[in-house]
């Protein structure tokens, strides 16, 4: 699969009236995106790395939760050929996939690493929240809370009406949970790699799929070799 079949470029059009979601996560054999002290990087290799900087820089905006946020302190731009020669992609500035971060409560610092000039960012906060550390620093969305923090049809909403068709959702597992469970994951790409972890998060945490009657069951439609990792696209059955 080439990286436009990867993203599911031909079903854009099918999310009608928000963008198409991609969830993508990296995980070891026993489905562990993070280890028990929540480091996470890096689960895969090199090669799926750079895969994934493709992926980004195919969709037009990279979402990840405040807890991803606060773990790692991502930054989220895809990085070009000038920053490692490995990757394949060279993204100008005007390019670049918009980085949002779903922050109820604008925990974001004014030091992170998502506020630098290498891309545009979107801090979505809760209505009534206090962002004044960020208004002067980045472009800060109000929406509406839900119960697991913010409304997520209302930022996918949001990001359509800015001309966003396909969002690479990059976790974590909790913010991918409230995804899920609104049915608005339309493909999984999941790196997985020969490790064990043993504890630590999984690739969703919390969400509504409480027994066997509710599980998604996915229709698989690609499955590759990336490096020492392995590479599966999925489609859930609606
Ligand atoms: N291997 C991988 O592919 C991968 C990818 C990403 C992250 N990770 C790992 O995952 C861990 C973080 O996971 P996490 O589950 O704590 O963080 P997360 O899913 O990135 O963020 C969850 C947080 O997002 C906010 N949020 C806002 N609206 C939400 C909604 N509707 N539903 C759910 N959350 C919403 C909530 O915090 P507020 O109330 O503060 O807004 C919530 O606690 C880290 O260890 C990181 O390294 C691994």
């Amino acid at each position: 699969m080439g990286i436009r079949e990867l993203v599911g470029t031909d079903e854009w059009q099918t999310a009608e009236g928000r963008p198409y979601v991609v969830y993508k996560y990296a995980a070891t054999l026993d489905g562990r995106i993070a280890a028990a002290d929540s480091t996470s990087q890096w689960i895969t290799s090199a090669q799926s790395r750079a895969e994934v900087h493709e992926l980004r820089a195919a969709c037009q905006a990279t979402v990840v939760g405040s807890g991803t946020q606060q773990a790692d302190n991502p930054h989220l731009a895809v990085r070009s050929m000038q920053d490692d020669p490995s990757l394949k992609v060279a993204v100008p500035l005007d390019q670049q996939p918009w980085r949002v971060i779903v922050d109820t409560n604008a925990r974001t610092q004014a030091g992170a690493r998502v506020l630098d000039e290498a891309a545009p960012t979107i801090i979505a906060v809760a209505e009534d929240a206090d962002a004044s550390h960020l208004d002067d620093l980045t472009t800060v969305v109000r929406l509406p809370r839900s119960k697991a923090g913010l409304d997520v049809e209302a930022l996918l909403g949001e990001l359509h009406r800015r001309g966003v068709r396909a969002v690479f959702l990059e976790g974590g597992p909790t913010l991918a949970a409230s995804f899920v469970s609104a049915g608005l994951v339309d493909r999984i790409i999941a790196y997985v790699a020969p490790a064990l972890l043993g504890r630590g998060k999984s690739a969703l945490q919390g969400g509504t799929i409480e027994t066997m009657d509710d599980i998604l069951r996915c229709e698989l439609l690609d499955v590759a070799q990336s490096g020492p990792d392995v590479r599966l696209v999925a489609r859930p059955h609606r």
